[in-house]
């Protein structure tokens, strides 16, 4: 059993929610985007059926995200802060991402969310953003010819093999990749080994022991060696 402090809390309930509220809506949206478009597919479910469970989830998903902000606002302006931050370390992390893939260079210390971390979150929410605006004016469009655009159905389907391969990065990292499989723990249960922590985001860390300190059980080490 693990000894007691040994492990640090990494997300709220609020958190999580909001994360496996994107997580089941992005599965239901692509498996519905794909029942309506690709052609092995197409048939096996109704096409206005397809078309609401696509419609419901994205639905879901805004007025869901929509809630959970509001209902923590205090809770995501924090996150939303971390996430925003770039710093020099941020910077260093990215530029030698060439040097860890090829010979496991250590990383500079990381904050709560690593630079690839902060880019991705920024990259995800501005493509769903995109998703949104090109299914908004599908829907529209069905109703009203005037918000019929000749590019909107490729840009709403090329966002999607964008996601998608940001997505399956995303599963790499958190259900095989040892270095940072650990972080599935936190995404689940809301905590992580303090230790790995320790290794992959020392400065959060190191800011969490300085809030709590009773909270910490060992001294910091920075010795991070992070995978990108
Ligand atoms: C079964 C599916 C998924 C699993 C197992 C999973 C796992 C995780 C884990 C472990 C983290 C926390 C990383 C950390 O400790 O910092 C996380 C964060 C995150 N997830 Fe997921 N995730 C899944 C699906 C998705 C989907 C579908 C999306 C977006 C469409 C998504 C977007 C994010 C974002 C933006 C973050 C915060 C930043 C980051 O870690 O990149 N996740 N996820």
């Amino acid at each position: 059993m693990a000894a007691p402090g040994s492990r640090i809390r990494r997300f709220t309930v609020a958190e999580r929610l909001l994360h496996w509220l994107l997580a089941v809506a992005f599965v239901v949206l692509l498996y519905t985007g794909f029942l309506m478009s690709v052609p092995v597919l197409e048939g096996t479910v109704p096409r206005p059926t397809a078309k609401a469970w696509h419609i419901d989830a994205a639905v879901a998903l805004a007025v869901g995200t929509v809630v959970i902000l509001i209902a923590r606002s205090r809770v995501f302006a924090r996150t939303v802060g971390q996430l925003e931050r770039f710093d020099d370390d941020d910077r260093r992390w990215l530029a030698q991402v060439p040097r860890r893939v090829t010979i496991g260079a250590t990383a500079p210390p990381q904050g709560r969310f690593n630079a690839g971390q902060k880019l991705n979150t920024a990259v995800v929410a501005g493509l769903m953003v995109v998703s949104y605006i090109t299914g908004g004016l599908l829907w529209l469009g069905e109703r009203n010819t005037t918000y019929r655009f000749a590019g909107t159905i490729d840009v709403h389907d090329d966002v999607m093999w964008l996601l998608m391969l940001l997505v399956i990065g995303h599963l790499y990292m958190a259900l095989i990749n040892p270095f940072t499989r650990p972080a599935l723990r936190g995404i689940v249960t809301g905590s992580v080994d303090r230790a790995w922590a320790r290794r992959h985001h020392a400065k959060w860390v190191a800011d969490e022991e300085h809030a709590a300190p009773e909270s910490s059980p060992a001294p910091l080490t920075t010795d991070s060696r992070t995978g990108p």
